[in-house]
């Protein structure tokens, strides 16, 4: 069956004779602007209004089998780098820190309470920032050991844990392992110093290679390498050698971003302030080349691509549960400034400044900024959107799922896009080619219903 197309959708190319979609519409060069897809509806249609509804919600016990996970906002770093659209705060004093966390862990005994959440078993847990691995070694023990208290971590696979190098050292990296991490997340980006320091960041090439050792020796199962192809300064000589430093460490896994360049980034208020439109890092075709120079060199190197951001050393044992268990629909529990939540059909996001959050924890109220509650519909295309990203999907599981037949409802689009080489059909699974990979998140744009196209994402 490879390369046939389903029926419905050759009879709608046929169809669709002259007035074929355009395929995407983009600019060459790198403008401000997301267009990274991390969710669905977009957020700026989440509401204050809305949260009631999680209210309800939490109110409410659950008698459904769901996967359950939890997110974890760690909002500090050394340094904010000039192309980070994280909320992260570089001017905090230890004990600033210490009191935010304080704040988490009561926001922990509130939301490990309600009805919805009680006696729920976690699979999974993220910490992510901003940077977790900020925290030091005594922090970190009070912060595992009072999650451990209030959420249910008998059934957890898998403790994600993301770190900047240049905060790492071998204790902590072995408190870190005995804490219960399983899978570390290193943010090199780059292997040239001139480019880190251009670009703000904190960390050297120097810090790299102790980090690495360090946590090879603490004995993590699944490290990972976090690149960004097309930072200021770069260049394709320098590009080879950053994926060829890469495969020097072997890592398990090893995830590549393309730089965008959101509103909230240093870079942009740069270029607002001078006038510019575009943005001083390389345009859209030369960062897509150099993600793909990366998949072959990693897949000649025996990774296998798993999504359109990730190469995995071995695909049977290294598994990313928090992103397939997200990408499916799971339920996930967000804590601390600015998080991301979804519990039973309703999405939400917790204050985005340190100072109302820290206020309504204070006062005993739910530090909850915004909500949206969703239905079949909406779940149907979240799921649909992210499971492309990972390059393969079945028809048959959104049809069990949802009773929707994506082939059918997208037949022409798809049509288009197989048209244009961006996806080929394999029996009952829809597979994207590397061209249509490397370009994923354009071509989901066009799945959003007509009223929330161009909709501004956050
Ligand atoms: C929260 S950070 C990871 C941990 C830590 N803060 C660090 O940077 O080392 C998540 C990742 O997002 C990526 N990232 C950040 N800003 C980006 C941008 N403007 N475009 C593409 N990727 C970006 C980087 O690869 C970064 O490692
Ligand atoms: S270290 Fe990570 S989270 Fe912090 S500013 Fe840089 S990219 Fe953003």
């Amino acid at each position: 069956m490879k390369g046939r197309m389903p029926h419905d959708i050759q009879q709608n190319k046929q169809d669709s004779g002259d007035h074929a979609l355009p395929v995407v519409e983009e600019s060459k060069a790198t403008e401000a602007g997301n267009y990274f897809v991390s969710n669905y509806p977009p957020f700026s249609l989440w509401t204050p209004g809305h949260v009631s509804t999680l209210m309800d919600r939490l109110q409410t016990p659950d008698d459904r089998e769901r996967t359950t996970g939890l997110y974890v906002h760690i909002p500090f770093c050394r340094k904010r780098c000039h192309f980070c659209y994280f909320r992260v705060y570089t001017d905090k004093s230890r004990n600033e820190v210490s009191e935010y966390l304080d704040a988490v862990t009561d926001e922990a005994a509130w939301l490990g309470d309600t009805p919805y959440v009680r006696g729920k078993k976690l699979r999974f847990v993220y910490f992510g920032g901003g940077t977790p691995s900020f925290l030091s070694e005594s922090q970190l023990d009070d912060l595992f050991t009072a999650l451990r208290e209030r959420f249910d971590w008998s059934e957890v696979e898998e403790v994600a844990f993301e770190c900047e190098p240049g905060t790492l050292t071998p204790r902590k990296l072995k408190k870190l392992k005995s804490l219960g991490v399983t899978r570390l997340s290193l943010g090199i980006e780059n292997f040239s110093d001139e480019i880190l320091e251009h670009n703000n960041r904190a960390h050297r090439t120097q810090q790299v290679q102790a980090a690495y050792d360090g946590a090879r020796d603490a004995g993590f199962e699944h490290i990972n390498i976090d690149l960004i192809a097309g930072m200021m300064g770069e260049t394709d000589a320098n590009w080879r050698h950053c994926i060829e430093r890469t495969l020097e460490y072997e890592p398990d896994a090893i995830t590549v971003y393309q730089m965008e360049i959101p509103y909230n980034t240093t870079i942009y208020k740069q270029m607002r302030e001078s006038g510019k439109t575009i943005a001083p890092v390389a345009d859209w075709d030369t960062k897509r080349r150099w993600v793909a120079e990366a998949f072959t060199a990693f897949e000649d190197a025996g990774y296998h691509i798993g999504s359109a951001y990730t190469a995995v050393k071995d695909a049977q044992r290294v598994k990313f549960i928090y992103r397939d268990e997200l990408w499916a629909g799971a339920d996930m529990l967000a804590l601390g400034v600015s998080s991301f939540g979804h519990v039973g059909g309703v999405h939400y996001q917790n204050q985005h400044d340190i100072v109302p959050y820290m206020s309504a924890v204070a006062a005993g109220d739910p530090p909850v900024y915004r909500a949206l509650p969703v239905g079949d519909e909406e779940l149907f295309l979240r799921q649909w959107m992210l499971q492309l990203k990972l390059g393969r999907v079945n028809r048959s599981d959104f049809v069990e799922r949802y009773g929707i037949d994506p082939f059918t409802r997208f037949a022409e689009l798809l049509g288009t896009y197989a048209d244009a080489g961006y996806l080929t059909m394999d029996g009952d699974d829809l597979v994207f080619t590397r061209e249509g990979l490397l370009r994923v998140d354009r071509l989901l744009h066009a799945f959003f219903p007509e009223e929330l196209k161009g909709v501004r994402y956050a």
